[in-house]
């Protein structure tokens, strides 16, 4: 099995987006897929249909300990994707672990109890928090989404810094697989500028599929749907097409 973790501190650059139209496009081209939500606003949880009162144990319970991974997950509509969901009780899982000895670790050791998952995709808080660290800690590769703007780049030093004191500190082995830029507006000179700075700075580290701005992906959480069944001809569902190919070269 190989781990994806989707990380950037930063909010709103389309860490969930990515995470479960990629983990959607990995499911229908054949892999089986393991989705984690890690952010207590469940954001995947619920862009896949999964309602909030409709499972008793998250991703909480796993991390606390009350429960087997393999026994919280769930199916989802599309073959083959399973999730991992979250609820707001993971939020107190920072306090919770204060004391807890190789604390960092618990989601990378849950994780060997997974058998018969292709690849395994962990969709992280925007934060640098203990649920951030672990998935870092549990993880093969690193996707970043970065979306386009002004000071596209700005806190991802920091991040980087982040992820090689981890590696320093805590033997984490995770490699980046590429940044992905997302909300990419054609019509504006910031989006072609900024992409410029990013792919200057990444280089090869930058997948060559770039998310557009589109109506379609942002409409389709709220339907509880990805973007291959909520509008499956639109540009969104091409590109995340696209990029799920790129990552298949790595699972
Ligand atoms: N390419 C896009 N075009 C338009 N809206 C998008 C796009 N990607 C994400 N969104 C919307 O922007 C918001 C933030 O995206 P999200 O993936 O939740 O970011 P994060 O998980 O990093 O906070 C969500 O409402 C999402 O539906
Ligand atoms: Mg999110």
């Amino acid at each position: 099995m190989i781990t994806i973790a989707v990380t950037n501190q930063k909010g709103g650059t389309g860490k969930t987006t990515c995470s479960v139209n990629l983990a959607a496009a990995l499911a229908l081209a054949g892999k089986k897929t393991l989705l984690l939500d890690l952010d207590p606003q469940s954001h995947s949880t619920i862009s896949l249909g999964i309602e909030k009162n409709s499972f008793t144990a998250s991703m909480y319970d796993v991390l606390i300990g009350n429960i087997s991974l393999p026994s919280t997950l769930l199916k989802t509509e599309i073959n083959g994707l399973f999730v991992g969901p979250a609820d707001i009780n993971l939020a107190g899982v920072e306090f919770e672990f204060v004391t807890r000895p190789n604390r960092e670790n618990v989601l990378k050791n849950v994780l060997t109890k997974i058998i018969d998952i292709d690849v395994c995709i962990l969709d992280t808080p925007p934060n640098l928090g203990l649920l951030t660290i672990n998935s870092l800690c549990a993880s093969d590769y690193l996707i970043i989404p970065i979306s386009v703007g002004f000071l596209p780049l700005e806190g991802l030093k920091r991040l980087l810094d982040v992820v090689e004191l981890v590696k320093e500190r805590l033997g984490a082995k995770t490699k980046l697989l590429g940044t992905v830029i997302t909300f990419y507006d054609e019509r504006t000179r910031l989006s072609k500028e900024s992409t410029e700075e990013i792919q200057r700075f990444f280089k090869e580290k930058c997948f060559k599929t770039v998310i557009h701005r589109c109506v379609k992906i942002a409409e389709a959480p709220s339907h509880g749907e990805t973007i291959f069944t909520y509008a499956s001809k639109s540009r969104s569902a091409k590109e995340f097409k696209e990029l799920g190919k790129e990552v298949l070269k790595y699972v």
